[in-house]
């Protein structure tokens, strides 16, 4: 276990992508070959993969790096592993800075989306590999549970011989083994002193006998005991993955790192999977940061999840922090599956309280809410309103849509809507009676707790404004461009108006 903090970590990639040329393929047609795109922010020096991440991660915790594709996951994680140079910013894993030391000296280990077993060896070789290259960190725990298992075993051996034996021959093997126990049970009594003095390992080299006890250990863990003698090729996905997270956690490291590790296997054994990190979780000592594109796995696994896009931080909090406040319209739209429907509503700050009204429909927000931005000084604008399907209520009340499909998905239906020419998903609950609202016009009203409001200047929380937040700079340059140019559109708009009514009158 051990606690790791990025400081200001930044990473650059020199700018490798060749510029765009032409030439001729087959038949003398002419092909513009693949450039590479990505949203990243491109400096002089190069292409910024990862933008000044701070984030403090606690003994044994469970991180989530989250994210679309090409946004740093990836890149953030194999900094922590040593395989990727660190451009700016520091790396403390346990106290220690280790921007420079080498990944095998890092006590971390790493679980890939490809599984990276070594063919030709069965699973327990696989598994027992990384403990016979170099001195291991032994706690003085592992050595006991080893210890007691041996005596236990020789017990077994004595018993055996006792049936098999004369009695003379069993009494001079008898001596032996007995002896060996008694060196045993003195290792042992060591060992606990040592404990009780509050040293908890020491460095070396593990026996042979030592090796297969840890890997039976993290086979029993992991389930895959009745495996260990198969190659590789004669497994699952599944169980592949299962040696590969093996084979990481033998070493005990202090940091386990796992990059999209289920992504290769199918829904049902992901869930499956899922619920095994979980349980292991539980077992072992580390400390965990898991990179996913996944929401789902993102909110049932991390204590604490991180939302990234296009290489900067959005939101660092625990699932349910994410997912009830998301600081800005990215987060609440990458979290929660069907995704959040957004509105264009107005936010009145009335005598002192707020409401949100769209076309007549008004509702006032939750205290809570009317604290927040009490507390930032928000004023009445014009506002995205976010409402979570499942936050929104079929009632006498509300605005109108129309209901185009209705999924009836078991305890809910999923309705898809038409609501003011945009696309709305509502779930409803099924258990009072299913009724099918298909090809209906209905209305649709929310709460004032359970509504998300994001400024239509900078997609922010109004709520948290009074937060730090690293904007984009150049979403904030796209933003004033588009401002500028709605400037620039506005008297053309006029004169078409004036045209048209003046055409009017001629019909
Ligand atoms: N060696 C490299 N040289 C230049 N750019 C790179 C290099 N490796 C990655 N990148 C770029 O850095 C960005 C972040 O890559 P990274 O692999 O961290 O993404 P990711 O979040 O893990 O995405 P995915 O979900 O697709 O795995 C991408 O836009 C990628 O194109
Ligand atoms: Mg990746």
């Amino acid at each position: 276990m051990a606690e790791v903090i990025l400081k200001d970590i930044v990473k650059i990639y020199p700018y490798i992508d060749k510029p765009r040329r032409k030439y001729f393929g087959l038949f003398g047609k002419k092909v513009v070959p693949h450039v590479r795109k990505h949203n990243l922010q491109i400096t002089d020096k190069g292409v910024v993969a990862v933008q000044s991440l701070n984030i403090d991660i606690k003994d044994g915790e469970f991180i989530v790096l989250v994210g679309p594709s090409g946004c740093g996951k990836s890149t953030t994680l194999r900094m922590v592993a040593g395989l990727e140079e660190i451009t700016e910013g520091e790396l403390y894993i346990d106290g220690r800075i280790v921007n420079s030391i080498e990944p095998k000296d890092r006590d971390i280990a790493m679980v890939f989306q490809s599984y990276a077993l070594y063919p030709h060896m069965t699973v327990a070789q696989n598994m027992a590999y990384p403990l016979r290259i170099l001195p291991q960190n032994i706690t003085y725990q592992f050595e006991i549970d080893f210890l007691n298992h041996k005596i236990e075993e020789q017990n077994a051996i004595k018993a055996e011989l006792k049936e098999k034996l004369p009695a003379e021959a069993y009494a001079k093997k008898a001596e032996a083994i007995d002896k060996e126990i008694e060196t045993s049970n003195d290792r042992i009594k060591e060992c606990e002193a040592c404990i009780a003095r509050g040293e908890t390992s020491y460095v070396a080299k593990l026996s042979p006998e030592m090796r297969k006890f840890k890997v039976m250990q993290v086979a029993e863990m992991l389930n895959i005991t009745e495996y260990l003698e198969r190659k590789p090729k004669n497994l699952s996905g599944g169980q592949r993955q299962r040696v590969a997270i093996g084979r990481a956690v033998v070493r005990n490291p202090k940091v386990l790192l796992m990059d999209e590790p289920l992504s290769n296997l199918d829904a049902k054994l992901r869930n499956q999977m899922r619920a095994e990190i979980i349980k292991l979780r539980k077992r072992i000592n580390t400390t965990f940061i898991y990179v996913t594109h996944d929401q789902v796995e993102a909110m049932t696994l991390g204590d604490r999840i991180v939302v990234m896009k296009d290489g900067f931080v959005q939101q660092i909090g625990t699932p349910q922090e994410v997912f009830d406040h998301p600081r800005n319209k990215f987060v609440s739209g990458f979290i929660g599956t069907p995704q959040m429907n957004y509105f264009e509503a107005d936010l009145i700050k009335e005598n002192g309280s707020y409401f949100v009204q769209i076309d007549d429909y008004k509702v006032e927000l939750s205290k809570e809410k009317q604290d927040r931005l009490l507390a930032n000084n928000v004023e009445s604008q014009k506002i995205t309103l976010g409402v979570r399907p499942d936050h929104m209520i079929v009632g006498e009340n509300g605005i109108d849509g129309t209901v185009d499909v209705s999924e009836l998905m078991g305890p809910s239906a999923h309705l898809h809507m038409t609501v003011k020419d945009k696309d709305v998903i509502v779930i409803i609950p099924t258990s009072g009676g299913y009724v099918n609202y298909v090809g209906q016009s209905i209305k649709l009203g929310f709460n004032g707790a359970l509504v998300h409001l994001f400024s239509n200047e900078n997609d922010r929380n109004l709520e948290f404004l009074n937060e730090e937040f690293q904007e984009d700079p150049r979403e904030v340059e796209r933003r004033k461009a588009e401002a500028e140019e709605v400037k620039v559109e506005e008297p053309v708009q006029a004169e078409e108006k004036v045209e048209a009514v003046e055409e009017k009158p001629a019909e």
